[in-house]
């Protein structure tokens, strides 16, 4: 038998309702917030994600789904393929491709699937869904202001709290810019010369290509080491901490929490000053439902122009997993169903099926050669709140049997009211 690729899931009926309520509420809420939706290719060129993303970031090195997409014709040439790991290094390509510069800020979301190999597990998948944004425009329209983060992460809490997801921790820390950044890699270099041959494989060769991403290490023996290295609060210049500060002025007066982490440091290279994760206490050890952060040098380093950004990512998989909400209770059940009674019928049926469908009803349409019982349990099991009896007397009198399944009343309705009664 041929199974689902491990890491890959298949979302079935009645969770895809859960799904469907999880982005039209997170539609609404980015409609209040004036984004606008846009959508990206599942694979790009793979030297997008190594410039933007980071060559010696874990995602790049070790977790992207590449290939060599080999030409048809001679004339064409091959040319390496990633099907994407995330959406951002895409959105700020696109943005650059399209001279989205010229429209000021631009505030985008997405939601789709991204594609890591990761070992799976619980709330770790290697295609999972993102729902993500992005706001970025010309330094000119306010796209580097700490009000654009302040109002990101105001966002994000209202989104949780509107889906009723509680307890949430914002982990918050600035990780600099390209000028605090040389001090610091500098101090973490010097930090790690003497201790890194003690370190497993990978931190040796972070230590030198990229430090800062020794703190995606793992390895339970390297964190002591990694817990007593030089943090990058130290290392902030005077705009940076400005900026940093006024961002946590303004959740202070709308009234977010938020904790101050300077631990965090995020496992991609495009970041700069903001950077942020969501925990939430019912997801174990995949915590993060969402991270994201400042990119003010992405488009440029992607060859576009100067066009300061933030953004995020929620897990789409671990917000579901989060919900304190039964599937059951948001899949939509049948206004009615139908029960065509004898040969015949189903035609009858399909008539008034179309008739109630027009007023926007849920109908659910059963088959001439069931029983009546039949057709009772199967109404029932559907969930659906009338049954709608259509047999030979029914249509010639143009009358017909409603019968409400839960008070067990029934009653006889014209063809032509039987839309406003199954909706009263
Ligand atoms: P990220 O932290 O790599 O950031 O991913 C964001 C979120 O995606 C994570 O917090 C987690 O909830 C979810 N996620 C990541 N990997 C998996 C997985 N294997 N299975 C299930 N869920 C997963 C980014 O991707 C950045 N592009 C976010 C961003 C946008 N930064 C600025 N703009």
């Amino acid at each position: 038998m041929i199974k689902a690729i491990r890491g890959t899931r298949d979302l079935l009926p009645p969770d895809t309702a859960l799904w469907n309520f999880v982005e039209a509420a997170v539609r609404d809420v980015f409609r209040a917030y004036n984004f606008h939706e846009i959508r990206t290719p599942i694979f790009e060129e793979t030297q997008l994600f190594a410039r933007g993303v980071g060559e010696d970031t874990d995602i790049v090195s070790k977790e992207m789904y590449t290939w060599e997409d080999r030409s048809r014709a001679e004339s064409e040439k091959g040319q390496s393929l990633t099907l994407r790991p995330e959406n951002t290094a895409g959105v700020v390509r696109a943005y650059i491709e399209h001279n989205l510069q010229a429209r000021g800020l631009n505030k985008l979301y997405y939601i789709g699937p991204q594609f890591r190999r990761e070992r799976p597990q619980k709330g770790r998948y290697r295609q999972f869904y993102q729902i993500g944004a992005e706001v970025i425009g010309p330094p000119t329209s306010g796209s580097e202001s700490p009000a654009r983060d302040a109002e990101v992460l105001e966002l994000l809490a209202t989104l949780l709290d509107r889906l009723g997801i509680e307890n949430w921790n914002l982990q918050l820390n600035s990780v600099g810019c390209p000028n605090d950044r040389v001090a610091y890699n500098e101090a973490l270099r010097k930090a790690l010369e003497p201790v890194a041959p003690k370190m497993c494989a990978d931190c040796q060769r972070r230590a030198v290509t990229n430090p800062l991403r020794v703190f995606d290490c793992k390895v339970p023996e390297d964190q002591p080491i990694i817990e007593k290295l030089p943090r990058i609060s130290q290392f902030l210049d005077e705009p940076c901490r400005k900026h940093f500060e006024e961002v946590q002025a303004i959740l202070k007066s709308v009234g977010v929490e938020f904790q101050i982490n300077d631990r965090l440091v995020r496992g991609l290279d495009y970041y700069t000053r903001t950077a942020f994760e969501f925990t939430h206490g019912a997801l174990g050890a995949q915590n993060a439902i969402l991270g994201g952060g400042r990119y003010d040098g992405l488009s440029e380093s992607l060859g576009g122009p100067n066009a300061p950004g933030i953004g995020f990512a929620i897990g789409e998989d671990r917000l579901v997993l989060a919900l304190n909400q039964n599937a059951e209770a948001v899949q939509k059940k049948p206004d009615v169903y139908i029960a065509p009674l004898g040969d015949g019928m189903n035609r009858e049926a399909a008539r008034l099926a179309r008739e109630l469908r027009r007023h926007d009803l849920v109908v659910e349409l059963g088959d001439e050669t069931f029983r009546l019982k039949k057709s009772f349990e199967l109404a029932t099991k559907a969930g659906a709140r009338y049954i709608l009896i259509v047999g030979e007397n029914e249509v010639k009198a143009d009358t017909f049997a409603l019968k409400n399944l839960a008070a067990g009343e029934q009653v006889t309705v014209p063809r032509a009211e039987l839309a406003g009664k199954i909706r009263s």
